[in-house]
């Protein structure tokens, strides 16, 4: 198998040093023809393969890398260009679609696999409490290893995950290492 990186909703691949990695299925729920955006005459969306982050038809412990960078911004607020670059999530269902693409990368990842997840917070006020990096981490099943925030105002921020056997860790007793809540203390009162 020559594809054993997994990008599951690549967009236009913008951040991609190599934009066709011979070793990556590029995936995305849609395409997007190049001229749509006005703004941005060259972009488009071309998947190798269209898929559901939510329900992949991929095999189980099929890759060593999995990206997952899903849109950030709400239904709401879907008649941006920014919406129409880079999707947008329904606002009714966006806790449970995360969750469901996250359990899907999961599943695909082999052992010792590693997933790397990026998080934008919303741009929204309103919207921000509720997509905090403290609250994104509520929502998903496995903590991760590190992350750091980055961009000018720190609003997004890339997690490692590995998908560590849960026999290795029998004897690991930190309650947070699966499943609880986790804070991020150090992080507090810089992410605003
Ligand atoms: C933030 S953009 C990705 C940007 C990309 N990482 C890049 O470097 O340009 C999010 C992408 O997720 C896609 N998307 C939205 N819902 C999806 C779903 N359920 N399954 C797969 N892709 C989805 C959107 O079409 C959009 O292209």
């Amino acid at each position: 198998m020559d594809k054993f990186i997994l990008d599951t909703c690549c967009g236009g691949r913008m951040f991609w040093f190599e934009k066709k990695h011979p070793n990556t299925l590029f995936c995305d729920i849609r395409k997007l023809e190049k001229g749509t955006l006005k703004n941005a005459p060259n972009f488009e969306i071309n998947p190798d393969k269209i898929i559901d982050f939510r329900n992949m038809n991929l095999a189980d412990k099929s890759f060593k890398l999995v990206v997952f960078d899903p849109p950030h911004l709400k239904s709401l607020e879907k008649n941006s260009w920014v919406s129409v670059k880079y999707g947008c999530l329904s606002s009714k269902t966006w806790k449970s679609d995360i969750l469901a693409g996250f359990n899907e990368c999961w599943r695909v990842l082999e052992d010792y696999g590693v997933l790397i997840f990026k998080w934008s917070k919303s741009h929204d006020n309103r919207r921000r409490r509720d997509t905090s990096i403290e609250n994104i981490l509520k929502i998903l099943p496995v903590r991760p290893l590190f992350g750091h925030p980055s961009g000018s105002k720190l609003n997004t921020i890339w997690f490692c995950f590995m998908k560590i056997p849960a026999e290795i860790n029998a004897h690991f007793t930190d309650p947070n290492v699966q499943g609880a809540p986790v804070h991020l203390p150090e992080y507090k009162g810089r992410i605003k």
